[in-house]
């Protein structure tokens, strides 16, 4: 983990633990936070109780824990006005899919909620909660709410769960919720904070139909595009994933329009227009058969094998970056390349217009393509930059990270109203 950038320390964060079995991680949380020479006070809902002690919270943040709403001596110490804006942040953590649901409410029916609602300081939360209570529309519109009003969301993390699912709902780790406190802290300028973006990212194969069972597919897995998305929306981005047929889950956070062709990619990727960011990640199909039969093919004993003609599908990079009034303001491709990486990418980066190249080499022996890694090349108009080999998670919360430092906070933005 990155040490707090300069400006946080001394700044002091309100943090609510809610009931879930992520809460013993808060706990990592405070000392990580702590570590960084922030104040830590903490509140502690009844049913954070039933999974860590006030006790605990106390030893670790040398802060009294605040829990009841009607406590005589707590109001008298400080009333429950003034400890909601007493912090410079207010963060959730974990924040359940009950708190959620009070706070897009608006209820204030015992202390946490009504900090929440009185606060005048900017909220972050760190959602955790069982995969369908995390997919269910109610907490799926819940979080629509909630970043509306400007909170920020940091995970939750796809993975497997205490519960024994698999999804998206586990709590984002400590270091990961401590980094988005501290680029909060630090402010938009330093921040990195891509809030009020719009990026479009593809993902995914396509699928060229040959007739109705049959199709043209390549290898990709999707997972790049899918962790790139998942980190654009980490960093506050809204994220439109255009998808080619893939087995993944739908990242936390991200709009998800599914598609088969090269062609329904193109027309997808035209709909979310305009956006801020475009990251072409997917791997289409070059080609897709010209006449589709309408009914399967049959072999005929005695004749020749079908003859299949292709025509070439459109490239949906080089219409995203060419010039008009809704390119967006930084489009990033990826090159998929198994000899001399650099100068293929560099060239397909001129001959498509993008703005950065991400370069990689998909010979079998590399494993990247449907693997878990990546080794990439970032090339962009200052030159070509070699990355190591890391898990595709690290390299799309690095690519991310790069993408917001470009982001100025004075840039005009091309989002569209969600
Ligand atoms: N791409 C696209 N639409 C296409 C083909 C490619 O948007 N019809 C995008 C990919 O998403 C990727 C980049 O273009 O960002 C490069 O893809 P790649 O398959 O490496 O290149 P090709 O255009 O297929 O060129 P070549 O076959 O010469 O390597």
């Amino acid at each position: 983990m990155s040490a707090a950038p300069a400006p946080v320390g001394g700044r002091t964060v309100l943090l609510i633990v809610c009931g879930g079995i992520a809460a013993y991680k808060a706990l990592e949380l405070i000392r990580l936070l702590t570590g960084a020479g922030l104040r830590v006070r903490t509140v502690l809902t009844a049913a954070g109780r039933q999974f860590v002690t006030p006790l605990s919270l106390q030893a670790l943040t040398g802060e009294k824990v605040y829990e009841d709403l009607f406590s005589l001596t707590d109001e008298n110490e400080m009333g429950h006005i003034a400890l909601s804006r007493s912090g410079d942040l207010l963060v959730v953590c974990p924040a359940t899919a009950d708190i959620m649901a009070r706070m897009a409410a608006g209820l204030a029916d015992d202390l946490a909620s009504t900090l929440l609602l009185a606060t005048d300081k900017p909220v972050l939360i760190a959602p955790a909660m069982n995969v369908r209570m995390w997919d269910h529309p109610a907490t799926q519109a819940n979080l629509a709410t909630l970043r509306a009003r400007g909170v920020a969301v940091v995970g939750p993390e796809i993975g497997l769960m205490a519960c024994n699912e698999t999804g998206p709902g586990r709590l984002a780790e400590p270091p990961a919720i401590a980094e988005a406190i501290f680029r909060h802290l630090a402010g938009p300028a330093a921040s990195g904070s891509l809030t009020g973006r719009h990026a479009l990212v593809t993902a995914g194969p396509t699928h060229e139909p040959i007739d109705p069972v049959r199709y043209l597919a390549n290898r990709s897995s999707g997972r790049q595009g899918y962790e790139i998305a998942a980190a654009l929306a980490a960093l506050g981005a809204r994220v439109t994933l255009v998808s080619g047929p893939v087995d993944l889950p739908p990242p936390p956070g991200v709009t998800l329009h599914r598609v088969e062709t090269a062609r329904q990619m193109l027309a997808a990727c035209r709909d979310a227009l305009p956006c801020d960011i475009a990251i072409c990640a997917a791997a289409v199909a070059d080609w897709h058969v010209a006449q589709e039969a309408t009914s399967k093919i049959k072999k005929t004993a005695g004749a020749p094998p079908p003859v299949l003609t292709l025509v070439p599908n459109p490239d949906i990079l080089a219409d995203l970056s060419a010039p008009g009034p809704t390119r967006p303001a930084l489009v990033v491709g990826f090159a998929a390349e198994t000899d001399t990486v650099g100068q293929h990418a560099a060239a397909k980066r001129q001959r498509k217009g993008c703005d950065w190249i991400v370069a990689n080499d998909v010979r079998p022996e590399t494993g990247i393509m449907g693997g878990q890694e990546n080794e990439i090349i970032l090339i962009t108009d200052t030159g070509a930059e070699p990355w190591p080999r890391m898990d595709k998670h690290a390299v799309a919360t690095r690519l991310a990270g790069r993408i917001a430092a470009f982001f100025t906070p004075d840039m005009p933005s091309g989002r569209s109203p969600s």
